[in-house]
Protein backbone atom coordinates (compact mmCIF):
# COMPACT_ATOMS: atom_id res chain seq x y z
CA UNK A 1 0.00 0.00 0.00
CA UNK A 2 1.13 3.56 -0.72
CA UNK A 3 -0.39 6.71 0.32
CA UNK A 4 0.64 9.16 -2.30
CA UNK A 5 0.99 12.99 -1.70
CA UNK A 6 -2.04 15.09 -2.80
CA UNK A 7 -1.16 18.16 -5.42
CA UNK A 8 -2.67 21.33 -3.82
CA UNK A 9 -3.91 24.66 -5.57
CA UNK A 10 -1.58 26.15 -7.33
CA UNK A 11 0.41 23.17 -8.72
CA UNK A 12 -0.08 23.16 -12.64
CA UNK A 13 -0.75 19.34 -13.18
CA UNK A 14 -4.41 20.12 -10.81
CA UNK A 15 -5.26 22.28 -14.08
CA UNK A 16 -4.55 19.79 -17.13
CA UNK A 17 -7.32 18.24 -18.93
CA UNK A 18 -6.04 14.56 -18.25
CA UNK A 19 -6.19 12.34 -20.82
CA UNK A 20 -8.66 9.04 -21.24
CA UNK A 21 -7.79 5.44 -20.08
CA UNK A 22 -7.04 3.08 -22.27
CA UNK A 23 -9.68 0.48 -21.57
CA UNK A 24 -7.75 -2.44 -22.61
CA UNK A 25 -5.73 -1.55 -19.76
CA UNK A 26 -7.82 -1.31 -17.34
CA UNK A 27 -6.40 -4.47 -15.60
CA UNK A 28 -2.79 -4.00 -15.86
CA UNK A 29 -0.98 -4.21 -12.87
CA UNK A 30 -0.32 -0.52 -13.62
CA UNK A 31 -3.73 0.67 -13.68
CA UNK A 32 -4.12 -1.72 -10.85
CA UNK A 33 -1.53 0.08 -8.15
CA UNK A 34 -2.41 3.22 -9.32
CA UNK A 35 -6.48 2.70 -8.10
CA UNK A 36 -4.71 0.68 -4.89
CA UNK A 37 -2.93 3.63 -4.28
CA UNK A 38 -5.95 6.52 -4.66
CA UNK A 39 -7.67 3.86 -2.50
CA UNK A 40 -5.12 4.24 0.08
CA UNK A 41 -5.03 7.93 -0.69
CA UNK A 42 -8.53 8.32 -0.02
CA UNK A 43 -8.09 6.71 3.47
CA UNK A 44 -5.87 8.16 4.63
CA UNK A 45 -6.82 11.68 3.79
CA UNK A 46 -10.62 11.29 5.39
CA UNK A 47 -12.04 12.21 2.00
CA UNK A 48 -14.82 10.87 0.28
CA UNK A 49 -13.38 11.08 -3.49
CA UNK A 50 -10.18 11.24 -4.85
CA UNK A 51 -9.17 11.97 -9.06
CA UNK A 52 -6.08 10.60 -10.04
CA UNK A 53 -5.00 13.94 -11.20
CA UNK A 54 -5.03 15.24 -7.43
CA UNK A 55 -1.96 12.36 -6.68
CA UNK A 56 0.35 14.01 -10.22
CA UNK A 57 -1.39 11.08 -12.72
CA UNK A 58 -2.61 12.46 -15.88
CA UNK A 59 -5.55 9.55 -16.53
CA UNK A 60 -9.26 10.00 -16.23
CA UNK A 61 -10.61 7.95 -13.03
CA UNK A 62 -11.24 8.78 -10.17
CA UNK A 63 -12.47 7.24 -7.10
CA UNK A 64 -15.56 7.92 -4.61
CA UNK A 65 -16.54 6.34 -1.43
CA UNK A 66 -19.35 7.57 1.39
CA UNK A 67 -19.51 5.90 3.90
CA UNK A 68 -22.91 7.51 4.93
CA UNK A 69 -24.72 8.70 7.93
CA UNK A 70 -23.51 11.82 9.88
CA UNK A 71 -19.84 13.25 7.90
CA UNK A 72 -18.43 16.83 7.78
CA UNK A 73 -20.93 17.49 5.05
CA UNK A 74 -24.05 16.83 6.96
CA UNK A 75 -26.11 13.54 7.39
CA UNK A 76 -25.64 12.61 3.59
CA UNK A 77 -26.67 9.50 1.44
CA UNK A 78 -23.78 6.49 1.47
CA UNK A 79 -22.03 5.20 -1.74
CA UNK A 80 -19.55 2.21 -1.47
CA UNK A 81 -16.34 2.27 -2.77
CA UNK A 82 -16.82 2.88 -6.82
CA UNK A 83 -14.11 3.50 -9.41
CA UNK A 84 -14.85 5.63 -12.40
CA UNK A 85 -12.68 5.45 -15.45
CA UNK A 86 -13.28 7.89 -18.29
CA UNK A 87 -16.76 9.26 -16.64
CA UNK A 88 -18.95 11.41 -18.51
CA UNK A 89 -22.06 13.63 -17.22
CA UNK A 90 -25.09 14.81 -18.81
CA UNK A 91 -27.41 17.20 -17.29
CA UNK A 92 -30.73 15.68 -17.08
CA UNK A 93 -32.39 18.97 -15.29
CA UNK A 94 -30.05 22.17 -15.07
CA UNK A 95 -32.14 23.45 -11.90
CA UNK A 96 -29.09 24.24 -9.61
CA UNK A 97 -28.71 23.48 -5.21
CA UNK A 98 -25.68 25.26 -3.48
CA UNK A 99 -23.79 22.62 -1.25
CA UNK A 100 -20.53 23.65 0.89
CA UNK A 101 -17.97 22.16 -0.46
CA UNK A 102 -14.25 21.24 0.28
CA UNK A 103 -11.49 19.48 -1.58
CA UNK A 104 -8.01 17.86 -0.60
CA UNK A 105 -6.34 19.70 -3.08
CA UNK A 106 -7.83 22.78 -1.10
CA UNK A 107 -7.29 22.07 2.57
CA UNK A 108 -8.55 24.22 5.13
CA UNK A 109 -11.36 26.13 3.09
CA UNK A 110 -14.52 25.62 1.92
CA UNK A 111 -16.57 27.23 -0.62
CA UNK A 112 -20.59 27.55 -1.70
CA UNK A 113 -20.80 26.29 -4.82
CA UNK A 114 -24.59 25.84 -6.86
CA UNK A 115 -24.91 23.08 -9.39
CA UNK A 116 -27.54 20.53 -11.58
CA UNK A 117 -28.97 18.54 -9.16
CA UNK A 118 -29.96 15.96 -11.91
CA UNK A 119 -27.62 13.82 -13.48
CA UNK A 120 -26.58 10.99 -15.45
CA UNK A 121 -23.32 9.55 -14.99
CA UNK A 122 -22.00 7.09 -18.02
CA UNK A 123 -18.12 5.23 -17.01
CA UNK A 124 -16.10 2.44 -17.16
CA UNK A 125 -16.48 -0.23 -14.01
CA UNK A 126 -13.28 -1.63 -13.13
CA UNK A 127 -14.63 -4.86 -14.22
CA UNK A 128 -14.40 -3.24 -17.79
CA UNK A 129 -18.38 -2.90 -18.00
CA UNK A 130 -19.88 0.56 -18.99
CA UNK A 131 -22.23 1.59 -16.41
CA UNK A 132 -24.76 4.65 -15.72
CA UNK A 133 -26.01 5.66 -12.94
CA UNK A 134 -29.10 8.44 -12.51
CA UNK A 135 -27.95 10.84 -9.59
CA UNK A 136 -29.91 13.84 -7.47
CA UNK A 137 -28.52 16.53 -4.88
CA UNK A 138 -25.79 15.68 -2.75
CA UNK A 139 -24.29 12.93 -4.58
CA UNK A 140 -24.56 14.69 -8.11
CA UNK A 141 -22.91 17.40 -6.67
CA UNK A 142 -20.15 15.15 -5.34
CA UNK A 143 -19.91 13.27 -9.00
CA UNK A 144 -19.44 16.72 -10.95
CA UNK A 145 -16.58 18.37 -8.23
CA UNK A 146 -14.41 15.14 -8.54
CA UNK A 147 -14.97 14.88 -12.47
CA UNK A 148 -14.12 18.50 -12.47
CA UNK A 149 -10.98 17.49 -11.74
CA UNK A 150 -10.05 15.52 -14.85
CA UNK A 151 -10.96 18.82 -16.87
CA UNK A 152 -8.39 20.76 -14.98
CA UNK A 153 -11.31 22.56 -12.81
CA UNK A 154 -11.41 22.75 -8.77
CA UNK A 155 -14.23 23.87 -6.76
CA UNK A 156 -13.13 27.58 -6.56
CA UNK A 157 -13.52 28.53 -10.05
CA UNK A 158 -17.21 27.73 -9.41
CA UNK A 159 -18.05 29.65 -6.62
CA UNK A 160 -20.57 32.29 -7.87
CA UNK A 161 -20.31 34.30 -4.41
CA UNK A 162 -17.34 35.06 -2.90
CA UNK A 163 -18.67 35.60 0.54
CA UNK A 164 -19.70 32.41 0.59
CA UNK A 165 -15.47 31.25 0.85
CA UNK A 166 -14.11 30.19 4.36
CA UNK A 167 -11.54 28.72 6.23
CA UNK A 168 -12.92 25.04 7.76
CA UNK A 169 -13.03 26.29 11.35
CA UNK A 170 -14.66 29.92 10.93
CA UNK A 171 -17.50 27.63 8.52
CA UNK A 172 -17.77 25.04 11.35
CA UNK A 173 -17.91 27.75 14.46
CA UNK A 174 -20.45 30.23 12.46
CA UNK A 175 -22.84 27.96 10.33
CA UNK A 176 -24.23 24.53 11.28
CA UNK A 177 -24.13 21.74 9.08
CA UNK A 178 -25.92 21.38 6.11
NI1 LIG B 1 -11.63 17.95 -4.95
Amino acid sequence: MAIRQILRMGHPNLRRVAQAVDIARIDSPEIKLLIQDMVDTLADSGGIGLAAPQIDEDLRVAIIEIPGGPTRYGDIEAMPLTVFFNPVIEVLDDQCEGFWEGCLSVPGLRGFVERPQHIRVTYTSAAKQTEELELRGFLATVMQHEFDHLDGRLYIDRITDTTLLAFEDEWLTHNSAT
